[in-house]
């Protein structure tokens, strides 16, 4: 059966840390400690978490479902950039952060992540948003050319703490559709 997108329930919380424990850790640099990587999930993406952002009416979270089994998500995050490296480079305003975008390694290279980033500027419409903005590491190469594929170009850099180390990110923004 073809995945479908749809939005994210609080009955997803589990699985979506599930999957974001082995997504996660793809976008992280080689030289990134698993210390570090298992910190973060337990700091941020825990099923506890996930009922924090599915409770939050600023945040929606979309999931590609293929029969029951969740294979990507993405988490939208609707207010104003906080950051002031992101806030001084976004030009299209208002703005959502597309705050994480991930598919399960078995579906890269598939067109779900391309299905998935499509609903997700168009949830990034509907939200009110003119312009969708992102962080990404600036060594996640294929992330970077998929968000360039997908219409985003890089307009600056923040940094990202991932335990101990600070890690440099591309800032990228498009207009929505
Ligand atoms: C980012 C992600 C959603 C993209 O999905 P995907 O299915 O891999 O995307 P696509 O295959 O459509 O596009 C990836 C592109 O990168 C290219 N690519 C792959 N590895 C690459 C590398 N090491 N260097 C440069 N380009 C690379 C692919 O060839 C493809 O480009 P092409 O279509 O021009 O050939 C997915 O790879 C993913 O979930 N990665 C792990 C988590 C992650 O990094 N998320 C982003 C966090 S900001």
């Amino acid at each position: 059966m073809t995945p479908s997108i749809r939005k994210a329930t609080t009955d997803d919380a589990g699985a979506l840390a599930a999957l974001a424990a082995v997504t996660f850790p793809l976008a992280c640099p080689p030289s990134s400690s698993p210390q570090d990587i298992a910190a973060h999930l337990a700091n941020t993406l825990s099923e506890r978490h996930f009922q924090a952002y599915l409770a939050d009416p600023d945040v929606t979270i979309l999931v590609i479902d293929a029969s029951g089994e969740l294979r990507g998500y993405s988490l939208l995050v609707n207010r104003p950039a906080a950051d002031r490296d992101v806030v001084s480079v976004l030009e299209i305003l208002p703005s959502v952060e597309l705050s994480k975008c991930y598919v399960h390694p078995e579906h890269h290279g598939l067109g779900a992540a391309a299905d998935l980033m499509h609903a997700s500027l168009k949830a990034a419409a509907d939200a009110g948003g003119r312009g969708a903005w992102l962080g990404v590491n600036s060594q996640n190469a294929r992330a970077i050319r998929f968000y360039e594929k997908s219409g985003f170009r890089r307009v600056g850099t923040k940094s990202f703490r991932l335990g101990s180390t600070v890690e440099h990110d591309f800032v990228l923004e498009r207009a929505v559709p």
